[in-house]
């Protein structure tokens, strides 16, 4: 990358990392990819160690939420170097979630090669157990420094890397999920499409109550309707009904259009199924469940890859699903993303990106 000024960190990190037990998101590599953006462009990119930055209490962010995110993962490939999946669909999804906040774009070039910069560096962070990678956050944030509802003049993005187990310890684990008709994520017309601050928070509180509960996660539901379903709080949701793959369309206005979410649609595609983009009911779901046509749900995402669920909660009533145990499309899917993403099958849709890593080269 032109123009990227690179300070090595002082002391590595490395040794405060407890590979045996990292959990999600709770350490971090030793540099950090940061571009500020002021005067109407984004300026020269840099690698930094990773730390604190000063903040000021006036800072446009803290107030007014002027925030997107993205979150990728970075694994070891079986086959060398270090593979990205679909890393351009982040790139686009970060931008869209630009515009929806009034952040200014940020080439996708800029975006992919920052990553790959950074991953240079900080290999070594990559854990090697199987289902283990390296979690990658690019986000980007208003730096003004304001009272007063407006857009930024500044900006910063930054890329932060953590290394993370996987999300089962014991491989897929079907879990309880909450319809909770009461608390709304997003909604046609407001931000649901894009990946920011606001709809997070919105969720934290039925994400709460649910855990108290004894549930895994929320299946929020569509605003206006509170019968068709949105989304899983991080995760898009997936039903098996009389051996039709059915999903929330993104024209439901309120749905993150997930990468995994996707790549899960354009394998069904290619396997054969019945794959539809619609819209679907609880009152559908109820009935297909009473029918026993209800042979699956899974949620989608890059955290979990696939979800399965259990059993659903509505109003009280149970409606369990294959009897609590993993689905055999479910399962599929998962090994089938899983063994691209590290590398272990063909890739024929191109969906990798390696980074060749120089030491793995001159070995
Ligand atoms: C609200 C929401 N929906 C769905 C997803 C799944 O998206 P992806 O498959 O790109 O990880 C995520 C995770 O990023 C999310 O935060």
């Amino acid at each position: 990358m032109e123009n990227l000024k690179i300070t090595k960190a002082e002391q590595s990190r490395m040794s405060g990392i407890d590979y045996s037990n990292l959990g999600f998101g709770r350490f971090f590599s030793d540099h950090m990819f940061v571009v500020d953006y002021a005067d109407g462009a984004w300026g020269d990119p840099r690698i930094d160690p990773y730390g604190a930055m000063d903040i000021e209490p006036a800072n446009c962010t803290l107030h007014y939420g002027q925030t997107i995110f993205e979150g990728m993962k970075a694994y070891r490939s079986a086959k060398g170097g270090v593979n990205l999946f679909r890393p351009y669909m982040n790139a686009k999804r970060m931008n869209n979630s630009a515009k929806a906040v009034c952040i200014p774009t940020i080439d996708e070039e800029i975006f992919v090669d920052g990553i790959r910069e950074l991953i240079a560096i900080d290999h070594e962070f990559i854990p090697k157990e199987r289902g283990h990678s390296l979690y990658l956050r690019p986000f980007a944030f208003g730096t003004g420094n304001f009272l007063g509802v407006q857009a930024s003049l500044k900006y910063r993005f930054m890329v932060i890397t953590s290394p993370v187990a996987s999300y089962y310890a014991e491989g897929l684990n079907p879990v309880r999920i909450k319809v909770d008709e009461e608390h709304i994520r997003a909604v046609r017309g407001g931000l649901g499409q894009a990946k920011t601050a606001a709809n997070y928070a919105a969720s934290l509180y039925a994400g709460m109550q649910a855990k108290k509960e004894g549930f895994a996660q929320v299946l929020f539901l569509e605003a206006v309707t509170r019968n068709f379903v949105d989304e899983i709080g991080a995760m898009n949701i997936m039903f098996i009904i009389d051996n039709e793959l059915i999903t929330p369309p993104l024209t439901q206005g309120s749905i993150l259009p997930g990468i995994t979410r996707d790549s899960v649609l354009h394998l069904g595609r290619d396997w054969g199924m019945k794959v539809s983009e619609r819209s679907i009911g609880i009152d559908e779901i109820h009935e297909a469940h009473r029918a026993g046509t209800l042979q699956e749900a899974f949620g989608t995402g890059t955290a979990a890859v696939i979800s399965p669920v259990g059993e659903f909660v509505y109003r009280g009533e149970s409606l369990v699903i294959n009897d609590r145990k993993i689905g055999p499309l479910a399962q599929k899917f998962y090994d089938t993303l899983t063994g691209i993403q590290y590398g272990e099958l063909e890739d024929p849709y191109g969906w990798i990106e390696n980074i060749k890593i120089e030491e793995e080269v001159n070995a």
